[in-house]
């Protein structure tokens, strides 16, 4: 069971948060609230003017009000070491300095936008611009109720920034096309404002191409896809360290690392030349190629005056042959040592939400260092991790990194 104390609990988010909590009453509790505004009467769980008076002991704060308040939540969460979920938006430079100092020391998630649905937008945009290039035109449609009184919406900049950040060239915002005379230009994103009635959210981005549409879309239909964020974000963040989270953490939790997959029979060759030679590498894979040999992982040091370290694995069944390859380097004068290890097993650790998470390879050396188990050769790509361990220790391993990544 969680418990949570809601800052701003008098306002409408702060409301939506409470029946969340009330909704899910096995997980979660409201523990206390606090806003200056009384509304006590609505609630079962005390609500306090300020932090300050709160007496009860909350797992984790959120906070969807003011931002003037952040710097007050930020003080009370480091004093009583719990975490913070942000939601309140409109926050400013200074706000966000103490987020990322107190993050240094609590966990903090902070969002301006906390519905999974639109961070999960967020990368389809991106993973739309990424692959129609610069073919398409992408214009952005959002719609809010009446109420409403800034535009565009936060989420529509959040989304025209995602689609910017990964173009190789600099896209310019157009907001409307009102007395704008003059044709479309390639690189340009359009974002429009439409306001009307009791509409919760609604941002539509289309990429226009030629004969062809193609929407990406996300309606709220009630706050409660907010409030159902926040919860989700806070459960993440009891159970995580310090550290600045948002909501494309939560989004790709579980794929940081999903598949784990293992390969006996594995050798391991590390040779370190005497002299820098900047043709060393290369004569290494040249001959080691003429004799028919498949290489797996390579790794290489940088080459420093003295020399440089190459690295890699093969199938066991090849180190022969490798090795007889190498030799004709000594014929040809080159100085090297060399070292080869048996007996190995590749570990390789995958997942697709690795590429958005940092710390995961963090995460495995410290979880093989707990089992005291050797690292013989490690490379890595946006999505993979791939390792040689000695197989006597390969099972160890495995069981570690599954546990420790949760992979059934
Ligand atoms: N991140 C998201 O997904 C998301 C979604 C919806 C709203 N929001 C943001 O959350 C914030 C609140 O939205 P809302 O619709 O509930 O607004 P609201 O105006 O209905 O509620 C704000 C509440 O904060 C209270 N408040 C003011 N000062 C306070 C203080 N010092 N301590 C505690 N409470 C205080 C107010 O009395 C009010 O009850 C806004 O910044 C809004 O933009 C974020």
């Amino acid at each position: 069971m969680i418990s949570v104390l809601i800052n701003g609990i008098c306002g409408q988010m702060g409301r939506a948060v409470y029946a969340a909590i009330q909704a899910q009453s096995g997980a979660f509790s409201a523990v206390a609230g606090v806003d200056p505004f009384d509304c006590s009467a609505s609630y079962s769980c005390p609500v306090y003017k300020s932090l300050d008076e709160v007496q009860e002991k909350a797992d984790v704060i959120i906070d969807f009000s003011v931002p003037a308040t952040t710097p007050d939540i930020l003080r009370y969460a480091l004093e009583q070491k719990i975490p913070v979920v942000i939601g309140t938006t409109g926050l400013g430079e200074r706000e966000l300095k103490l987020i990322r100092s107190a993050s240094d020391a609590i966990p903090v998630f902070q969002t301006g936008n906390m519905s999974l649905g639109v961070n999960l937008q967020l990368e389809l945009v991106q993973l739309a611009a990424a692959t129609l290039g610069g073919n398409f035109d992408v214009e952005i449609i959002e719609t809010h109720h009446r109420k409403k009184v800034d535009s565009p919406s936060g989420t529509a900049l959040m989304l025209a920034n995602a689609i910017a950040s990964i173009s190789p060239e600099d896209e310019e915002f157009v907001f409307g096309r009102h007395e704008k005379n003059k044709r479309r230009s390639d690189r340009e994103i359009g974002i429009h404002s439409v306001r009307g009635g009791t509409v919760v959210g609604e941002h539509q981005v289309q990429f226009i191409g030629n004969d062809e549409i193609i929407e990406v879309s996300h309606r709220a239909f009630s706050k409660a896809v907010f409030a159902q964020g926040a919860l989700r974000a806070a459960k993440f963040l009891v159970a995580k360290e310090s550290g600045l989270y948002n909501m494309k953490n939560v989004v790709t939790e579980h794929d940081a690392a999903s598949r784990l997959f293992s390969l006996d029979e594995q050798a391991a060759v590390i040779i370190r030349s005497f002299a820098k030679e900047d043709a060393f590498a290369s004569r290494v894979f040249d001959v080691i190629a003429e004799h028919g040999v498949f290489v797996d992982m390579i790794a290489c040091s940088e080459p420093d005056e003295q020399s440089l370290s190459i690295g890699f694995s093969l199938n066991e069944s090849s180190l022969s042959e490798a090795l007889n390859a190498i030799n004709e380097l000594t014929r040809n004068g080159y100085g090297y040592t060399i070292r080869t290890r048996g007996d190995l097993t590749k570990l390789t650790l995958e997942g697709t939400g690795m590429a958005l998470q940092h710390g995961v390879a963090s995460q495995l050396f410290s979880t093989l260092r707990k089992e005291n188990i050797h690292i013989w050769l490690i490379t890595t790509s946006e999505t993979r991790i791939e390792f040689c361990v000695d197989t006597v220790h390969a099972v160890r391993a495995a069981d570690a990194i599954r546990q420790r990544f949760s992979i059934g």
